[in-house]
């Protein structure tokens, strides 16, 4: 008997899907922003605009006013499906607003912006009343288990400190290092995982599946930790050598979008070769010559995203966890040549802890009908009073 083309397609189809290890589904609030996607150019000399800045205005704390509790997170990044623009946080703490006394914590957190024109605006939709602290990125069985409570301290977290990235209009990936507590005031890097976002426009739910528990495990680089980035149909990965650079070299790993799920399509770059290899790298040592960036900083935090207004791909960062300072390298593609002579974006004013972290720059807010994407950036950070953190936000004007 002849198999039939139907079965055949669907046993390939099975063979190439993994089953998720986790996944969960929100709904969203239906809020609608519009942006333009802009296609990037690639040119040969790409700055044609200082990174002086004409203005900028603090609209300060990131928060949801409508929120039954007094909610504080850190870390964070975000990016747009199908013109909702999501916020996702690391750590997230929600307080009673009346006594002030602690109510439950996620290890992060899903937020829709309100309005473009008022950054400061969000709307939660997972660290609500009734969602039982559940984490906005859902945990394996596993992890879930050592994560529900009690006094020891002992929990994983899934925790990102940049952008996600749109792979298609109702599609991104966004990295996250999974970090294990033994007790609070101690954790170990694991590795990190991917969270693959679906979002669906006509009900108004977005589903987030993580592949696999450990996309990147910690014997290797933290491809996509530090930036994420699609362009012409490639998603780019950027992570940062921490262990023997001391944080000055990126590494890069590139997958065609569609194929993000399947580990056998991913491909490491080598500058010092100009090529891609199918091999992992094994950071036993210091590889800087096949590093994509490595220069005169060290980096921490940030994003990599393309400005119609530079001609240019940009990476706005912080060089160090205890940091403030935005600064700014650009190059002609997203494998570069990076500029690596990195200029000095925005002093953020620090709280009275003494610094700032977790830096990162978005231009959709300002990607609207009729602007010119990157002429204008939403910047964001962690910012810490006395006692708590939470994101700010600011909106720097180009020159
Ligand atoms: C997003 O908004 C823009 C501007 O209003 C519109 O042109 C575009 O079709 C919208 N995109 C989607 C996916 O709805
Ligand atoms: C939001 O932030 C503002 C400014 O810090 C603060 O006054 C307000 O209480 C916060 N609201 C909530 C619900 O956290
Ligand atoms: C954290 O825990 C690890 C593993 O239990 C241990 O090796 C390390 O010394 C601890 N670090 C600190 C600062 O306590
Ligand atoms: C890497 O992760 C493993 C768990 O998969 C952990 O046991 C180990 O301590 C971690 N290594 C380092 C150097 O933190
Ligand atoms: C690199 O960037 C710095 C700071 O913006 C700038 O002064 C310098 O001209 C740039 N170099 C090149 C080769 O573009």
């Amino acid at each position: 008997m002849a198999i039939s083309p139907l079965i055949l397609l669907s046993v390939v189809a099975f063979a190439a899907a993994e089953i998720p290890v986790a996944s969960q589904s929100w709904e969203i609030p239906p809020i609608v922003n519009s942006w333009v996607p802009t296609d990037p150019g690639y040119y040969v000399t790409p700055v044609s605009k200082p990174f002086t800045l004409s203005g900028v205005t603090n609209w300060g704390r990131m928060n949801d006013s409508t929120q039954e509790y007094n909610v504080y997170r850190d870390g964070g990044g975000s990016c747009s499906l199908y013109n909702r623009t999501f916020w996702v946080y690391s750590d997230s703490s929600a307080y009673s607003k009346t006594t002030g006394l602690f109510l439950g914590a996620a290890s992060n957190s899903m937020t829709i912006a309100m309005d473009f024109n008022q950054p400061n605006k969000l709307l939660d939709f997972t660290l609500l009343p009734w969602t039982g602290w559940e984490p906005a990125i859902p945990f394996t069985e596993e992890e879930a288990a050592v994560s529900g409570g009690g006094d020891t301290g002992c929990r994983y977290a899934l925790w990102t400190n940049t952008n996600c990235a749109q792979l298609t209009e109702t599609r991104a990936m966004h990295f996250f290092k999974v970090q294990k507590f033994n007790n609070p005031s101690n954790s170990t890097y694991y590795g990190n995982t991917m969270a693959i976002y679906t979002m669906d426009p006509v009900n108004n739910v977005i589903t987030i599946e993580r592949p696999r528990q450990y996309w990147y495990s910690n014997t290797t680089y933290g491809y996509g930790n530090f930036a994420a980035l699609v362009f012409n149909g490639m998603a780019y990965l950027y992570g940062i050598d921490t262990t023997y650079s001391n944080n000055y070299d990126i590494h890069l790993a590139k997958v065609p979008v569609d194929h993000e799920t399947d580990m056998r399509y991913y491909r490491y770059y080598d500058s010092a070769a100009h090529s891609y290899s199918s091999t992992m790298p094994v950071p036993t040592e210091r590889r800087q010559w096949a590093a994509v960036v490595s220069g005169t900083d060290t980096f921490s935090t940030g994003s990599v995203f393309w400005s119609e207004y530079h001609n240019a791909f940009l990476m706005v960062f912080y060089n160090d966890l205890a940091d403030s300072t935005f600064r700014v390298l650009s190059a002609p593609s997203p494998v570069g040549p990076w500029n690596v002579s990195s200029a000095v974006l925005y002093d953020s004013v620090p709280g009275p802890r003494g610094y700032n972290y977790g830096g990162t720059a978005s231009p959709v807010y300002y990607q609207q009908p009729g602007q010119v994407a990157g002429k204008e950036l939403l910047l964001q950070y962690s910012y810490q009073d006395t006692k708590h953190t939470y994101p700010v936000a600011l909106q720097a004007t180009f020159v």
